[in-house]
């Protein structure tokens, strides 16, 4: 089994370097089913969730090669099939876009159901809604397979979506880029991943204007030609880091990024006190002279505060004196992770879909689980705080979504490693 083994207690200090976004790569990646001719995507980050749907895409007869850490050539003129419904399909979330892509594409797609991180009901009926509108009757076979076919070419309609979804938007975009005239996607989600797919799209020959707004129009196209593409840093994981320098009271600067991504984080750790200085492509965040002030967080669509770090907020606001209050308000269920820091001396009570956190209280190590991904990163910031040993275990989760966690960790003055436990044995994992 292995585990990350935290001995904290030290201050971050230092630069560390963003990867390419994960929720990006993997709507992009799928998103190359559409073009008929050969991509090179750049940027890419070098996690588990990339990896399997590249080989999903290599399943269906794409030809997936890694040129470098970062790149992928991807040629999509090979598939043979619309149909993906293997154990890898099942094994992630981001897998739903093949509907898209599939249905764009080809008229038709079947799809295994997605799995991926587990907090409550994740429905799909406004994807499904959205193709429907576009003429595609869709089915759920056997409770595990979603079917979607159109015996006529998808067309063009006005779609509103009932709630903001990153997934619907995302996957309607797909199917209508090559959908005969015009589709409009009203109340559209808006996050940076979601401008990043449609310049994706667009520099293949898409017609995608008002990405980054909430309506977004489509007017599907026939060709779409190859590119190179190099994907936007992941926000998530820049925001995950300035966390830990604040939980730590550390002083780092973060590079490879978008701050205007970041605009929300950055103005919840100004309010507590953390100085933060934005460059062109860079951040500095110090809380080393500071006393962090307590604070409320109340997640949204963006460009509000992102749920994806909600937990790792959770861990920082632990640290740190007096009441503060997180309202999660896109998942019904995203504290799952609250008990784990309540292992390591967190006082915190969930009531529905707030969590109330009476920070400052004495902290001690203990073994937890990281319960999701992002729940598994506030694992590793609680257990930054902590002058002691955590040991943090179903790590495969943190895998999926965070590229050289360890290494960056390390770099930035953490003592952090990967170990393999059998038994009594511990051995450290090489990098
Ligand atoms: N929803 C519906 N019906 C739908 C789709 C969504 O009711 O058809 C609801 C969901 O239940 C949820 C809300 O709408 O309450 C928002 O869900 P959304 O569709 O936006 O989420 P998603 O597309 O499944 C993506 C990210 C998540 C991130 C959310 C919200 C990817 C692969 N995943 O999920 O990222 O939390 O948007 O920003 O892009 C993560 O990276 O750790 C992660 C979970």
């Amino acid at each position: 089994m292995e585990k990350f083994v935290v001995t904290g207690g030290k201050p971050l200090h230092g630069e560390v370097s963003i990867s390419g976004a994960k929720n990006a790569a993997v709507a992009i990646i799928p998103a190359v089913i559409l073009c008929d001719e050969p991509c090179q995507i750049e940027n890419i980050p070098n996690i588990s969730d990339v990896t399997l749907i590249s080989k999903i895409l290599q399943q269906i007869g794409a030809n997936v090669r890694r040129i470098n850490k970062s790149s992928l050539y991807i040629d999509p003129t090979h598939i043979k099939t619309y149909s993906a419904t293997t154990d890898l399909v099942r094994g992630m979330r981001a897998s739903y876009y093949l509907l898209g892509a599939l249905l764009g594409k080809y008229g038709k797609a079947k799809v295994a159901l997605p799995g991926g991180c587990n907090f409550g009901a994740r429905p799909i009926d406004q994807h499904l809604k959205g193709f429907e509108a576009m003429g595609a009757a869709t089915q759920l076979v056997d409770g595990a397979i979603i079917e979607a076919a159109s015996q006529t070419p998808l067309q063009g309609t006005h779609i509103y979506l009932d709630v903001v979804s990153v997934g619907a938007t995302i996957n309607i975009m797909l199917a209508a880029s090559k959908a005969e005239g015009l589709t409009i996607i009203e109340n559209a989600a808006k996050e940076p991943h979601i401008v990043d797919l449609a310049n994706f799209l667009n520099s293949m020959g898409a017609d995608i204007r008002g990405a980054g707004t909430d309506v977004i129009k489509v007017r599907g196209v026939g060709y779409l030609h190859g590119v190179t593409y190099s994907i936007i840093p992941d926000q998530i994981e820049a925001g995950t880091y300035m966390c830990a320098a604040a939980a730590t009271r550390g002083c780092i600067t973060i590079k490879n990024i978008t701050p205007k991504h970041l605009e929300s984080i950055s103005a919840k750790l100004r309010e507590m006190g953390v100085k933060i200085t934005e460059y062109d492509e860079a951040i500095k965040v110090d809380a080393s002279c500071e006393t962090l002030k307590r604070c409320n967080i109340k997640t949204m669509p963006h460009p509000g505060f992102p749920t994806d770090c909600q937990p790792q907020f959770a861990a920082l606001l632990m640290s740190v004196p007096g009441t503060s209050i997180i309202n999660e308000n896109v998942w019904d269920n995203r504290y799952q992770y609250v008990s784990e820091l309540i292992r390591m001396g967190a006082h915190i009570s969930v009531e529905g879909r707030l969590a109330i956190i009476e920070g400052g209280t004495a902290l001690t190590a203990a073994p937890v689980k990281a319960t999701d991904l992002r729940a598994g990163a506030a694992m590793i910031i609680a257990a930054l705080e902590i002058n002691g040993t955590t040991e943090i275990s179903s790590i495969q989760y943190i895998e999926r979504g965070y590229e050289d966690v360890v290494e960056k960790f390390r770099a930035l003055g953490s003592d952090i490693k990967k170990v393999y436990f059998t038994g009594d044995n511990e051995e450290e994992l090489r990098a």
